[in-house]
């Protein structure tokens, strides 16, 4: 399976917040997404997902026109956890988790979806708290129990069909997160992406990005500036021009060849 945009782009008040984006994300890859505050990355996501239609341009997925499918098709083929998921609803987080798969899968037997959202919830470090009521939990939880719903959609979508599960669109999974749940969620997305599915995550953390990704599309300006894999595209001429961070912040990390940004290197020195 492919999602693809096709010279997408997204217009407002004589503004192109995003700009001819044209992209293939591959079932079985990770892409991951970087660029500067107000550079369109979300926009990106949200034109990839269908969520927002393109003012020029289109999105296909699975060989067609985004906009041909019905909900309950699409929302079996992708799924997006959104920048700020904010949760003003009283569930359960087994309740919740749950839910995610209404639409993708509605023929689910009941206890088999609440089977599959209580392995959800152990896999993102949140089993313990199943019971408990999701307006009580911290902010990284919350993006963790959102992120069990996503996985969930597109899980329960696939279970019992042989079939790889679809596209996990994921905005900023990890900016409330500390640094083992970091591991965590971008490790949950990795072995998504190692089931057939695909992967594309926007992040800010330019090491992890590194890390954990096939492939890296930068979006500078509304529009995509470079794309390749990390070993490529994270160089010092990127991390100046785009980030404006002084020249040679940049290296090559022995073990593994990815390049890597050690903030140590730009704080003032003594
Ligand atoms: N409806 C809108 N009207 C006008 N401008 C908008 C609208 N939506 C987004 N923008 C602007 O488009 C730009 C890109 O927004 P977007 O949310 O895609 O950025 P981003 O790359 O995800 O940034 P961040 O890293 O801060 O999340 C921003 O400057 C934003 O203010
Ligand atoms: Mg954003």
């Amino acid at each position: 399976m492919k999602l693809s945009l096709r010279n997408a782009g997204w217009r407002v008040r004589g503004q192109d917040i995003v700009h001819e984006a044209s992209l293939n994300f591959e079932a079985g890859q990770m892409t991951a997404i970087i660029g500067p505050n107000g550079a369109g990355k979300s926009t990106l996501l949200r034109l990839a997902s269908g969520l927002l239609p393109p003012t020029s341009g289109d999105v296909w997925i699975d060989g067609a026109p985004i906009t041909r499918f019905s909900s309950a098709c699409l929302a079996a083929r992708r799924a997006m956890l959104m920048q700020d998921s904010p949760l003003r609803a009283q569930f359960l987080l087994r309740e919740l988790v749950a839910m995610g798969g209404r639409i993708s899968a509605p023929f689910m037997n009941t206890s088999v979806r609440l089977e599959l959202a209580g392995q959800l919830l152990e896999r993102v470090g949140l089993a313990a708290f199943s019971e408990r009521d999701v307006m009580d939990l911290s902010g990284g939880e919350r993006q963790r129990v959102h992120l069990a719903r996503v996985l969930m959609q597109l899980e329960a979508a696939a279970h019992g069909t042989g079939r790889p599960p679809g596209f996990l669109l994921l905005d900023e999974p990890i900016s409330a997160q500390d640094l083992s749940r970091q591991h965590l969620v971008l490790n949950l997305a990795r072995a998504h992406a190692l089931a057939g599915g695909g992967v594309v995550v926007v992040i800010h953390d330019l090491n992890w990005a590194a890390a954990c990704a096939d492939h890296i599309v930068v979006m500078h300006e509304g529009a995509i500036y470079a794309q390749g894999p990390p070993e490529q595209v994270l160089t010092n001429a990127l991390a100046s021009h785009v980030f404006g961070l002084e020249d040679g912040r940049v290296r090559m990390h022995v073990g593994s060849g990815k390049p890597y940004v050690l903030p140590h290197d730009m704080m003032c020195q003594s």
